[in-house]
C-alpha cells in the first residue's frame, strides 16, 4: 500500500469515528514542505454537511487519529487542513525497502484484471503516419503500466485491413503483374502504390468498376484476390513491424487481430442485434437507434451496421471485437486509444455493445482519446508542402537531429556511440513529448523544445540518469550494511519523493494519463538536483555518504523504471 492509500484509509477511519462517516480524506501529497509531506483536504467538505465548523472537526479527527508510528506531527492549518510530517526514520526504513525491490516497494494490485487494449491499428491500405503516432505510444505506456502493477494485459492490434480500399489496390496489384518486379518495386513504397492506385482508379472508369467488384470477390473469399492481398498485407505489416521496432513498444505480430478477423462474424451481429429488438430499418440500411444519442432536435443520430447494398461497417466489426474480447478474451477492462474525432462512434459501439449484452454491465470500456498534433501554425501537423507525414520520416529525422546534438555536445565520441545514444535520446524524445502532454487536448510538435536537455523532456531525465551513473563510476559499489539516514531537508525530501511513484503510476493506470508519471519523473529529477547541490556525496563521512549514495541509486532505479513504463530507455552514459 503506497503511503497516500495508507493514509487516506486511516484518516477516513478517523472522520467516521469523529462523525462524518464515509467523507473521504481527500490525501494528497504536499506541495511544500512547509505543508508536510501530506495533506488531507477532506475535512472542510465533510464539515460543511454535518453544518459544523471545519476546525472543530479536524480538532475532532485529530482525537481519532493515531499515527504515531509513522508521523512527526500532524498540525491543523488553515481552515481546517491536516499537514502531516512523516518521521525520517520512518521515511528512511521505506526507502531501505523500496531500494531491495524489483518493483521499488511497490505492491502488486489486489484486485487483478485482465485489460484489453486497443491501440496503434492504422489502417494497412497505406504507410503508418503521424497521426498513429500518439495511439501507439499511449496505449504502449498503459500496456506497461498495468501490467507492472500485475494486471493482465492482452493488446490488440486492430489494423484495418478488409475496407473497400482494398479492392484499389488488388486491381493495381493485378495489373502490374502477380509476382511481377514491378510490382514488388512499387510495393516498397506503399505511400506511392497507394497514389497510383488511386490515380489510376479516378481517371478510368473501368478499372473503378473493376475494382469495386473485386473487393466483392475478396470478401466472398476468393483465392486469387486473397492472394494478392494477403502479400498485400504482409508488406504493409513488415513496415508496422519497423515503425514498432524503431519506437520500441510491446506490439508484435501476436497482438495483430485484423479488422478481416472478424468478417465471418458480422451477420451474426446483425443477426443478434436483431433479435435484442435493436435493429431498425431507415433508407435501406440496418440501423441502431439509441435514445442515448437524441440531438437537440430530438432526432437519434442513428449507428449504420449494414449498408443498402448488404456491405458492414466499421460499427459492425468493432461490435463483432468486443464480443470477442467478452467471449474469448475474458476482458475485465477494455481500453480504446483511439483519436478523440471517434468518440461519437465509440460511445455508440460501447452503448449498442451493452444493451445487446455482448459485453456485461460490470465491465469497463473506456475510450481513451487524445488530442491531435499540430505543427507549429497551430494546424494539423503536415509536410512542407501539405502533406501527410509519414512516420518512419518523422522518426529518421528524430534521430538525425539527435544526432547533430550528440556530435555537438561530444564530438570526440566515437560514430557508432553518437548514434546509438541519438536513437535513445531522439526516439525518447519524440515519445516523451507526447506523452507529457495531456493527453485529450492537442498539442504543437515543437522538435527544438523536445530535445532541449532543460525542462520536462525525455534528454533531460535521461541526463539526470546518466549522471548519477556517473557518481557511482566514481564511487564504486555501495555498503549495503550503511543504512539511510535522513537529515538534511533535501534529503528528506528526495525520499518523500522517491517513495512517490506507486502514487502517481496508480492514478496513471486508473485514468489513463501518463503525463502525470512524466511530471513525477521530471519533479523527482528536480528534487534530485537540489539534493545534489546541497548534499555532497564524496567528500561527506563514510556512513553519510553510504547514506546519500543509496539516496541516488534509488533515484536512478525510479528513473530508470519510471521511463521503462513509458517505453522509453536510459543511457549508462551520454
Ligand atoms: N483503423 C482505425 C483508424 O485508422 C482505428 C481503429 C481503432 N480501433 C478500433 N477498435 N476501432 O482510424
Amino acid at each position: 500500500m503506497n503511503i497516500r492509500t495508507l493514509l487516506d484509509t486511516k484518516i477516513s477511519q478517523a472522520l467516521s469515528n469523529a462523525g462524518a462517516e464515509n467523507a473521504p480524506a481527500v490525501v494528497k501529497a504536499s506541495a511544500r514542505i512547509e505543508f508536510g509531506d501530506y495533506q488531507a483536504n477532506g475535512i472542510m467538505g465533510a464539515a460543511k454537511k454535518l453544518k459544523m465548523n471545519p476546525r472543530d472537526l479536524a480538532a475532532k479527527v485529530l482525537e481519532n487519529l493515531d499515527l504515531s508510528d509513522i508521523a512527526e506531527k500532524v498540525e491543523i492549518a488553515g481552515p481546517g487542513f491536516l499537514n502531516i510530517h512523516l518521521k525520517n526514520e520512518w521515511l528512511a526504513d521505506k526507502a531501505e525497502l523500496a531500494l531491495a525491490s524489483d518493483l521499488l516497494g511497490m505492491g502488486k494490485t489486489t484486485a487483478p484484471q485482465t485489460v484489453v487494449i486497443d491501440y496503434s491499428a492504422p489502417n494497412l491500405a497505406k504507410e503508418m503516419h503521424v497521426g498513429h503516432l500518439r495511439s501507439t505510444i499511449i496505449g504502449d505506456a498503459m500496456a506497461r503500466v498495468l501490467g507492472f502493477i500485475g494486471h493482465k494485459v492482452i493488446r490488440q492490434n486492430h489494423v484495418g485491413d478488409w475496407g473497400t480500399q482494398f479492392g484499389m489496390l488488388l486491381t493495381y496489384m493485378d495489373e502490374l503483374g502477380e509476382d511481377s518486379a514491378e510490382l514488388s518495386t512499387q510495393l516498397s513504397n506503399l505511400e506511392k502504390f497507394y497514389q497510383a492506385a488511386k490515380v489510376r482508379f479516378d481517371e478510368d472508369e473501368a478499372f473503378a468498376k473493376t475494382a469495386r467488384e473485386n473487393v466483392v470477390k475478396l470478401q466472398a473469399g476468393d483465392t486469387e484476390f486473397l492472394k494478392l492481398w494477403n502479400q498485400f498485407t504482409e508488406t504493409s505489416l513488415q513496415h508496422c513491424d519497423v515503425i514498432y521496432k524503431d519506437l520500441n513498444v510491446l506490439l508484435t505480430r501476436d497482438d495483430v487481430m485484423p479488422e478481416s478477423a472478424y468478417n465471418d462474424d458480422l451477420s451474426n451481429v446483425i443477426t443478434d442485434l436483431d433479435k435484442q429488438g435493436l435493429l431498425k430499418e431507415d433508407q435501406g440500411a440496418q440501423c441502431v437507434f439509441m435514445d442515448e444519442f437524441k440531438g437537440k432536435d430530438d432526432k437519434i443520430t442513428p449507428m449504420i451496421v449494414q449498408k443498402s447494398d448488404g456491405g458492414y461497417l466499421y460499427a459492425t466489426t468493432d461490435l463483432a471485437a468486443l464480443r470477442y474480447r467478452q467471449d474469448k478474451l475474458s476482458m475485465d477492462r477494455g481500453l480504446y486509444v483511439i483519436d478523440a474525432r471517434q468518440s461519437l462512434h465509440l460511445k455508440q459501439v460501447f452503448t449498442a455493445g451493452k444493451k445487446a449484452g455482448f459485453t456485461p454491465e460490470n465491465v469497463q470500456l473506456e475510450h481513451m482519446a487524445f488530442g491531435t498534433m499540430m505543427g507549429k501554425d497551430g494546424t494539423p501537423f503536415k509536410t512542407r508542402d501539405g502533406g501527410t507525414v509519414k512516420l518512419i520520416d518523422l522518426l529518421d529525422e528524430a534521430q538525425q537531429r539527435a544526432f547533430d546534438l550528440v556530435t555537438q555536445k561530444k564530438p570526440d565520441l566515437d560514430e557508432s556511440s553518437r548514434k546509438s545514444i541519438a536513437k535513445t535520446v531522439g526516439i525518447g524524445a519524440v515519445k516523451y513529448a507526447d506523452l507529457s502532454k495531456n493527453r485529450a487536448s492537442d498539442y504543437i510538435f515543437n522538435w527544438d523544445s523536445m530535445l532541449s536537455f532543460e525542462g520536462n523532456t525525455a534528454p533531460y531525465l535521461q541526463y539526470a540518469y546518466a549522471r548519477i551513473q556517473s557518481i557511482f563510476r566514481k564511487a564504486g559499489v555501495i555498503d549495503s550494511n550503511v543504512s539511510i539516514t535522513l537529515i538534511e531537508p533535501a534529503e528528506r525530501q528526495l525520499a518523500s519523493k522517491l517513495l512517490q511513484l506507486s502514487e502517481a503510476i496508480e492514478i496513471v493506470a486508473k485514468e489513463g494519463t501518463p503525463n502525470l508519471l512524466c511530471n513525477y519523473l521530471f519533479e523527482l529529477s528536480g528534487n534530485f538536483m537540489t539534493f545534489y547541490e546541497a548534499c555532497p556525496i564524496m567528500k561527506a563521512d563514510e556512513n553519510v555518504k553510504q547514506s546519500r549514495l543509496k539516496l541516488a541509486q534509488l533515484t536512478a532505479n525510479t528513473l530508470r523504471t519510471g521511463l521503462d513504463l513509458l517505453g522509453i530507455d536510459v543511457m549508462e552514459r551520454m
